[in-house]
């Protein structure tokens, strides 16, 4: 090597180290383990000892404290920072309140009433009081545990240090939005991309100094943990908030029908560009506390509170091509390539078509002119056809008929409850056989919700696919290294980091790992539902022998549709020697349940006919609160058969015949301590 080389050799290491740092220090996000930036180091250093000539400003051994030490320690949250459910329009919105209404059994009779709050686009941060003292700041992190930041909270004007009022809770984490206002954002370094990056960075300063020159502001919106407090409504919660010093934002209003939703969301809209910092959209909450306790939360999210994301961005493009997509579960999706175009500041040149039906029902074709939207994070789609536009000469599209992978047939499944076929059209080839469906299914093995592999994305695995390095999910666990370190764009470091991310999920919980096969209708949900039935892998791996499967209908939520496809997975040879496989190289754990110590602990519950004013999803949630279990059969393994109006009365017959007790509702409530 000349000293020219060297020289790039060297650069080369200093830049990955910079991305490194980049990512550990900025974003908080290390994408390599500690180990491995240590040996990047060392490597640097031997070549600054070796090569006089090497100097670099920006080379770790130059700047002091450069060493990954975390910036901030991290703290659990004591309640969860979750996130919430996005509506984009009139329909997402009946929905959303027919799902509250249906839940609470309210038959829309009662009306709910929401407080109504413009969703600020900053970072949320969560403030524990304890004795009306501020004492620590959280940054929302994942959810779970956040960074330790009370020192950069402090130096924000709006969040107060003491609270004497006296009706301030003993102790409550107050939560809400750091933001930086747009007038302000002009005045400050110009290295953000936007107010929400530039209030991020700088609540992610080492050195609060940085931080306190920066105009960072805070508005309160709701709380997390809180110890007596006497408040019965979040419009409530947020005049106290004002009456307590913090600042909450003068547009929140009390509302209800989704007409006046509808309509303050518009009045917002025209205003967004005229308020002092940026919104996206408006969060809807169930304004009485004692309906929000009842309706509690799905997997990420309240079901009493929804995001109304302002309007879709759209723009005019030209269909150039319409390509097949084939998916985990065989599903052909047709895709638009188009003419790239901006849309609200993203480059987009895919649109999904969705599925062979919709482009039948919008006679969509190649060549065409199309409007194209692009809502949230969601996937751009075609919204219509301009016929005005359309070539004399252009032909409908024809969907093939064959897997464009495998050649395999297609069909369209019928569905039983509708009484027709699907719209969408699959390949019948049986899993890993279709390249693609094995590609597709693989990506789902270790996306974030499975096993969760750091730095084997999507492309990875295509990659790997390519080179045959994997052809199925058990051989992510016995890769062949060498082969990878000698692969254009790895190398010693990140194939280092690679094995210990891989070997890190080796340990995984048995909900994440029934999720991971991807069986089909087995979502987080559902293999929530069977990890915490069947409670070990052993059981799991016991359904092979098909006679235990049907036993799984005795959990509530689990019907025909997702039996007939577990048994359908059991079946298929491959997926036996997956699981086989897999067996071999993790540690399976366990599912310990919590909350056993409630007042229905190891009493099994089944509901008959109709409860007053409780939906049966809330009765199941109010069971489980309480650790005790819902089945959906009468047999002997049931204690008490809650039979409500109109109950079926062969279940009654038959727990009768069994010597089941048969409870009503005002019994069964007085088990549970209330009286309804
Ligand atoms: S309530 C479970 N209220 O939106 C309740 N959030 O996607 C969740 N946000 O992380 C929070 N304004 O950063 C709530 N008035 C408001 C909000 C708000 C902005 C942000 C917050 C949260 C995200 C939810």
């Amino acid at each position: 090597m000349n000293d020219k080389d060297i020289e790039i050799e060297y650069l080369k290491k200093i830049d990955l180290a910079q991305k490194y740092n980049k990512y550990y220090y900025d974003k908080n996000k290390p994408i390599v383990a500690d180990q491995v930036f240590d040996l990047l180091k060392k490597d640097i250093i031997k070549l600054e000892n070796k090569y006089k000539f090497l100097k670099n400003k920006s080379s770790p051994t130059r700047s002091v404290g450069f060493k990954p030490s975390k910036n901030f320690q991290k703290v659990k949250h004591k309640v969860p920072m979750l996130s919430l459910g996005n509506a984009f329009n009139e329909e997402d919105l009946n929905n959303f309140e027919k799902k509250i209404n249906n839940f609470l059994s309210l038959r829309g009779i009662n009306i709910i009433d929401y407080s109504a709050e413009p969703k600020i686009d900053g970072i949320s941060a969560s403030l524990i009081y304890v004795n009306g003292q501020f004492t620590k700041g959280l940054s929302r992190g994942d959810g779970i545990e956040g960074e330790d930041i009370t020192q950069n909270l402090k130096t924000i004007n709006d969040i107060p240090l003491k609270i004497n009022a006296k009706n301030f809770p003993k102790e409550i984490d107050i939560r809400g939005e750091v933001f930086i206002e747009n007038e302000d954002f002009k005045t400050i370094n110009k290295k953000f991309a936007n107010p929400r990056n530039a209030a991020s960075g700088s609540l992610r300063q080492k050195d609060p100094t940085i931080t306190s020159k920066i105009p960072l502001k805070f508005i309160a919106y709701t709380f997390g943990y809180v110890e007596e407090m006497n408040i019965h409504s979040q419009t409530d919660f947020l005049k106290n908030l004002k009456t307590w010093g913090f600042k909450i934002n003068p547009f929140n209003k009390k509302i209800s029908g989704v007409k006046n939703l509808l309509e303050n969301h518009k009045n917002l809209e025209e205003k967004r560009k005229e308020i002092a910092f940026d919104i996206d959209g408006v969060v809807y909450k169930v304004n009485q506390f004692n309906l929000q306790k009842r309706l509690g939360f799905a997997t990420n999210a309240p079901r009493w509170a929804i995001a109304h994301k302002f309007s879709a961005n759209s723009s005019i493009s030209e269909i150039t091509n319409i390509e097949i997509q084939i998916g985990r579960t065989g599903a052909l999706t047709p895709v638009a390539k188009i003419k790239p175009v901006n849309i609200g500041g993203v480059i987009v040149s895919n649109a999904t078509l969705h599925n062979e039906d919709e482009i039948v029902r919008k006679d969509i074709r190649i060549g065409d002119t199309v409007l194209v939207e692009r809502a949230g994070d969601v996937i751009p789609h075609v919204v219509s056809v301009d016929f005005k536009k359309r070539d004399k000469n252009s032909k409908k599209f024809i969907f093939p008929l064959n897997c464009p992978s495998c050649g395999s047939n297609t069909a369209k499944d019928y569905n039983d409850i509708t009484k027709k076929k699907d719209a969408v059209r699959r390949c019948v080839s049986e899993g890993y056989k279709c390249e693609k469906i094995a590609i597709e299914k693989i990506k789902h093995f270790v996306s974030k919700e499975a096993f969760n592999i750091d730095g084997l994305g999507k492309k990875i695995v295509e990659n790997f696919w390519n080179l045959k390095l994997i052809s199925l999910p058990q051989d992510i666990f016995n890769l062949n290294y060498d082969k990878i370190e000698r692969l254009e764009g790895w190398g010693k470091l990140s194939v280092t980091n690679l094995k210990f991310s891989i070997r890190q999920k080796k340990k995984i919980s048995l909900d994440r790992f029934v999720y991971s096969l991807g069986i089909r209708h087995i979502g987080q949900e559902n293999a929530k539902l069977i990890a915490r039935h069947l409670k070990t892998a052993i059981n799991f791996f016991k359904l092979a022998d098909g006679t235990n499967i049907e036993r799984l209908f005795n959990i509530d939520g689990i019907g025909a549709t997702q039996i007939q496809s577990i048994k359908k997975f059991f079946l298929n040879k491959t997926n036996l020697e997956v699981l086989s496989e897999l067996d071999k190289c993790l540690e399976i754990e366990n599912v310990i349940l919590i909350n056993n110590k409630g007042l229905l602990k190891n009493k099994t519950f089944m509901l008959t006919g109709k409860l007053n004013g409780v939906s049966r999803a809330e009765a199941k949630s109010l069971i489980e609160k309480n650790s005790g279990k819902i089945i959906s059969n009468v047999n002997k393994k049931l204690n008490y058969l809650i039979a409500g109006e109109k109950a079926t009365t062969k279940k009654v017959n038959t727990a009768k015949e069994l010597k089941i007790k048969i409870i009503n509702q005002k019994e069964w409530m007085e088990m549970l301590n209330k009286t309804s």
